[in-house]
C-alpha cells in the first residue's frame, strides 16, 4: 500500500442528508472487510461521528481510529500531513458549508468527493445550486465527483436526478432509502454485516470501492 493516504470527503451544503451516517457506516465496513490502515478526520462542527463513537467505547467495540478537527485551534495542513504519513485511506466528514480556508484544505487533497442527495421537489433548487458550486470546486482541485442518492422515497427523484446528471454529477446506480436501521450511528454492526450480500447497503458498498478504486 502507498505512504500516501488516499481522501475521500462527504461533503453537501445541507444538514440531515446524511454526510455522517454516509461516512461512518462506509468506515464501519472498510474496518471489517480491508486490513487498509484507516482515519475518519471528524470535521462536522457537531462532530457527530466522534460523539457516536464516544457512545461506542462504553460497549468496548474495537474500532478504527477518528480525530475530530477543532477549527479554533488546529492547524489542518498539520493534521493532512499526520494523515498522509500515517493512513492508507483518510474518510472527512465535513459541516454543511464549502467555505473556508480548512474545509477548502480538505477538498483540495481529496481523490473523491461523495455527495448524499436527499432528492425532495421543495428543495431541487438548493441542491443543484450546491450542484454546480461542487462542480466548479472539482475542476479547481481535480477530484473525482459522486452523488448517492439517501433517504429515498417514491416522490419526484427522478427528475432531481436528471437534472443532477445534467449538470454534471455523475450519480451511483446504487442507493439508500429511508430506513430505521439507517438512524443510529452507534450501531451499525446492523448496517454492515457482511452476510446481506444483495442488500442495498451492500451493493452501496461495493459501488463505493469501484468508484473510488479501492480492493
Ligand atoms: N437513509 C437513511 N434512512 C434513515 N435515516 C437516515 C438515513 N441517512 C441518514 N439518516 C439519519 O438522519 C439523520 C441525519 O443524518 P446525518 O448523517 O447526521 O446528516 P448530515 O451529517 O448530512 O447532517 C441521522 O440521525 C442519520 O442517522
Ligand atoms: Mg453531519
Amino acid at each position: 500500500m502507498s505512504n500516501t493516504a488516499k481522501f475521500i470527503c462527504f461533503a453537501t451544503q445541507k444538514g440531515g442528508s446524511g454526510k455522517s451516517f454516509l461516512c461512518m457506516s462506509t468506515a464501519a465496513a472498510l474496518f471489517k472487510r480491508t486490513d487498509y490502515k484507516l482515519l475518519v478526520i471528524d470535521a462536522d462542527f457537531q462532530q457527530t461521528v466522534y460523539k457516536a463513537r464516544e457512545l461506542e467505547e462504553d460497549e468496548e467495540v474495537e474500532g478504527f481510529d477518528i480525530i475530530p478537527f477543532n477549527y479554533e485551534t488546529d492547524d489542518i495542513n498539520a493534521l493532512i500531513k499526520y494523515a498522509q504519513d500515517n493512513y492508507d485511506l483518510v474518510l472527512v466528514d465535513t459541516p454543511g458549508r464549502l467555505q473556508g480556508s480548512d474545509i477548502q484544505m480538505l477538498l483540495a487533497v481529496s481523490d473523491f468527493v461523495i455527495t448524499p442527495i436527499v432528492a425532495a421537489a421543495f428543495d431541487i433548487s438548493s441542491t443543484m445550486d450546491f450542484a454546480a458550486t461542487i462542480s466548479d470546486l472539482k475542476d479547481e482541485f481535480g477530484f473525482e465527483l459522486y452523488g448517492v442518492l439517501n433517504k429515498r422515497d417514491q416522490t419526484s427523484e427522478h427528475k432531481v436526478i436528471e437534472q443532477l446528471e445534467f449538470s454534471g454529477l455523475k450519480m451511483f446506480e446504487s442507493n439508500l432509502r429511508y430506513l430505521a436501521r439507517y438512524k443510529r450511528l452507534s450501531s451499525l454492526e446492523e448496517v454492515v454485516t457482511e452476510d446481506k450480500k444483495f442488500d442495498e447497503f451492500n451493493l452501496y458498498y461495493q459501488e463505493f470501492k469501484k468508484k473510488c478504486k479501492i480492493k
